[in-house]
């Protein structure tokens, strides 16, 4: 498949991530399709989708003509062969959850053309074992963005032991043309680069507090104002959503070890399903 030839792109999961990568697909003059499992999760992707693109027009980062094309681009879908019958490429963007993501991909891989390239948003599972699960682990590789997906620039393009040249150079060409700087990552390791230091460095804000060393508003001034990150520990957690970095975490500790142990301050708020922005609270109160 070479870049030039993708037309359709298939986005699995209308969630945060999902819906987001869409809206850039499609911004970006793809025909999209948004897949989920419910008529209410891909309607409630699609209604973010409208939300976000509104908001882009209103501050004159796109034009009310782009908004209007890009909205009539996106197919909200729930029957996956129609999701994925015809795509180009799919970019699975589902719960972290790698017997799941497994069983989706088994699904898709009966439904796509032998051309279609299979591209995963996950933040840190293994590229290699998720592209096991389908029919064609060599058009298989990691296409990791970041929150909010509109606004991030980086696309993390991740290079699994069976994905082949031409997957990866036609990946990081559709990254490029929409409108993302992508950047390769050469070996599958739990939480590729971005994550691997991001997430320690959000894990390690919750133990600061957790332990009483200071509070929430404090790490983020630091974080803020003299590390010099855009947001806060914290906001940026809630940003993110609160259940990604703990599973983010979970995975790390498994593979990685002690370092990674999460705080049980993530596990609280998880259990409590106070999950950042998406939830209404998390570190901080939306409402
Ligand atoms: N679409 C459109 N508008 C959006 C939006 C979206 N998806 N999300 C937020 N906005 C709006 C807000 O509602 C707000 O609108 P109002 O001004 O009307 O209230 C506005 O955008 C804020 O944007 P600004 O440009 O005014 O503010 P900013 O300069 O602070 O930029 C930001 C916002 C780009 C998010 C910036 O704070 C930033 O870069 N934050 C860091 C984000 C980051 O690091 N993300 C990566 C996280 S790691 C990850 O995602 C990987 C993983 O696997 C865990």
């Amino acid at each position: 498949m070479q870049p030039e030839d993708i037309e359709t792109i298939t986005v699995l999961g209308a969630g945060t991530m999902g819906h987001g990568i869409a809206e850039v697909a499609a911004l970006a003059g793809y025909d999209v399709r948004l897949r989920d499992i419910n008529e209410e999760l891909v309607e409630e992707g699609y209604d973010q989708i409208e939300w976000s693109l509104n908001k882009l027009a209103e501050k004159d980062r796109i034009s009310e003509d782009l908004r209007d094309e890009a909205v009539d681009s996106v197919t909200p879908v729930v029957e996956m062969s129609e999701a994925v019958d015809e795509t180009d490429v799919v970019i699975e963007a589902i719960v972290e959850n790698m017997d799941i993501k497994k069983d989706v991909y088994e699904e898709v891989s009966e439904h796509c053309p032998d051309h279609t390239i299979f591209a995963s948003n996950t933040s840190s599972l293994s590229i290699t074992e998720l592209s096991e699960a389908t029919d064609r682990p060599e058009q298989f590789c990691g296409m990791h963005f970041f929150n909010p997906p509109v606004r991030m620039d980086l696309v993390e393009v991740i290079r699994g032991e069976h994905t082949d040249d031409e997957t990866m150079d036609t990946i990081e060409a559709l990254a490029e043309a929409l409108d993302k700087k992508p950047v390769r990552v050469r070996k599958d390791v739990p939480g590729f680069i971005v994550n691997r230091i991001l997430v320690p460095l959000m894990n390690e804000a919750c133990w600061i507090v957790e332990e009483g060393d200071a509070t929430i508003a404090e790490v983020d001034s630091t974080t803020k104002y003299d590390i010099g990150l855009p947001m806060g520990a914290f906001e940026l957690g809630d940003q993110v959503g609160i259940d990604v970095t703990y599973h983010v975490l979970e995975y790390m500790h498994e593979v990685l070890g002690e370092p990674y142990e999460p705080c049980p301050l993530l596990e609280e708020k998880v259990e409590s399903e106070d999950l950042g922005r998406k939830t209404g609270a998390g570190f901080y109160d939306y409402e």
